[in-house]
């Protein structure tokens, strides 16, 4: 439930010395806003600071940063530190407003954070793509390892056993290992135990506290934090169609029934090899597949093929001239010189004939986008402006 606003939170918060409004400015020197050098430990989502407020003042030989994404929560956290610090000074513990998914921002490896608590947080349980929210989830937890020591730990608390079973799994996947481990925290003897505002409250319901420790070791592999679909990488190739006394030099692609071309009748190209440019490509692609050496050509374009996650960016070249003969083989197909006037009525992929129309027409150089789907061509774009089919 949304707290109503405390239009006294944030001036309260202004005033007072150990809270922090801009905790990105202490990136790297947290320790140094404290007057002892000690331990120090972080509280992310400390709410109303009800156990943050007990546990800083029973554990003075601790510096503590209570964190909160809400300054009328802290206000309110500010208050209960305050009464119960009474008289005594607040030297152990900065109470400062941060947006958690973003900690990295306030927080380095130079802080040597030893210890981290979560206690409570929101389990984010309704929709999957919530998940990432949570703040035990491994986005987050990669940000922790950044400015946790070595061995540095994580005590956690909830009261929902799929939010406590998920963190199990993130925090092996981020290289954490569990330390200590209980599904009734209150019956386990664990102490001590600050209870919290939301602690309380689960208890008093019946709920039983989920806790753990676990300790940040070495990382095996980086998870995939974003648990983003690995996308295949772009292909980057050339084609060339070469033109000679009224006929075009083009391969069909019928060597191979597993290749995606197979039955088509094409330009010659194929891929880019490590640091050549589009000339350095289309060169040696002619002279591998057909024998030639092109000395007339010219780049007129660029194709973007999309189809579902595979995307191609193909540079189009034009030529007129070559040295050398046709080479008898070519592993890819068949490489003819065909009549233009027959060429329209070969075999071709419905994208292919608007590019080879516009070098006909002797286009500027262009830009054509081809969005196929499972039907063929579903969509052409050319210099930015979408074509008819
Ligand atoms: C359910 S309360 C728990 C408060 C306290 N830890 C307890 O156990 O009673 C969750 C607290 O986390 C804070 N919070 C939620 N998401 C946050 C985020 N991304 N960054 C910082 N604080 C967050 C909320 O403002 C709220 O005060």
């Amino acid at each position: 439930m949304r707290m109503r606003k405390k239009k006294w939170a944030r001036p309260e918060l202004e005033a007072c010395p150990w809270a922090v409004l801009d905790s990105d400015a202490n990136r790297g020197r947290w320790r140094s806003l404290f007057p002892k050098d000690q331990p120090l430990h972080v509280e992310l989502g400390c709410g109303k600071g009800v156990s943050t407020a007990a546990m800083a003042h029973a554990e003075k030989d601790v510096n503590f940063v209570a964190i909160d994404i809400s300054t009328d929560v802290l206000g309110v956290a500010r208050r209960n530190v305050a009464a119960r610090y009474g008289d005594e000074p607040v030297d152990n513990l900065r109470l400062a407003v941060k947006e958690c998914s973003f900690i990295s921002q306030a927080f380095s490896g130079e802080d040597r954070v030893e210890r981290i608590y979560i206690s409570f947080c929101n389990p984010w349980s309704q929709r999957e793509r919530q998940k990432k929210r949570r703040l035990t989830h491994p986005r987050q937890l990669m940000q922790y390892r950044d400015f946790l020591v070595d061995g540095g730990q994580i005590w956690f608390k909830t009261d929902d056993d799929g939010l406590f079973d998920d963190t199990v799994g993130y925090l092996a996947q981020c290289g954490f290992t569990i330390q200590y481990l209980t599904r009734d925290l209150h019956a386990s003897g664990f102490a001590p135990n600050y209870v919290s505002e939301h602690e309380a409250m689960f208890t008093a319901q019946g709920v039983k506290t989920k806790f753990l420790i676990a300790a940040k070791g070495p990382l095996a592999e980086k998870p995939d934090v974003l648990g983003r679909k690995k996308r295949p990488a772009p292909e980057i190739t050339t084609i060339c169609y070469l033109e000679k006394d009224g006929k075009c030099l083009l391969i069909h692609r019928n060597k191979r029934e597993s290749d995606g071309n197979y039955g088509k009748w094409l330009g010659i190209g194929g891929h880019f090899e490590r640091g050549e440019s589009p000339e350095d490509c289309v060169l040696r692609e002619v002279r591998e597949e057909t024998g030639l050496t092109l000395t007339e050509y010219a780049f007129r374009g660029v194709v973007t093929f999309v189809s579902g996650d595979w995307v191609e960016y193909m540079h189009v070249f034009s030529a007129t001239d070559f040295t050398g003969s046709l080479a008898a083989d070519c592993d890819e197909g068949e490489v003819c010189w065909v009549e233009k006037e027959k060429v329209p009525g070969l075999p071709m992929w419905a994208g292919d004939r608007i590019f080879l129309r516009l070098l006909d027409e002797g286009s500027p150089f262009f830009s054509l986008k081809l969005i196929y789907d499972d039907t063929g061509l579903a969509a052409a774009v050319l210099n930015g402006k979408a074509l008819a089919l």
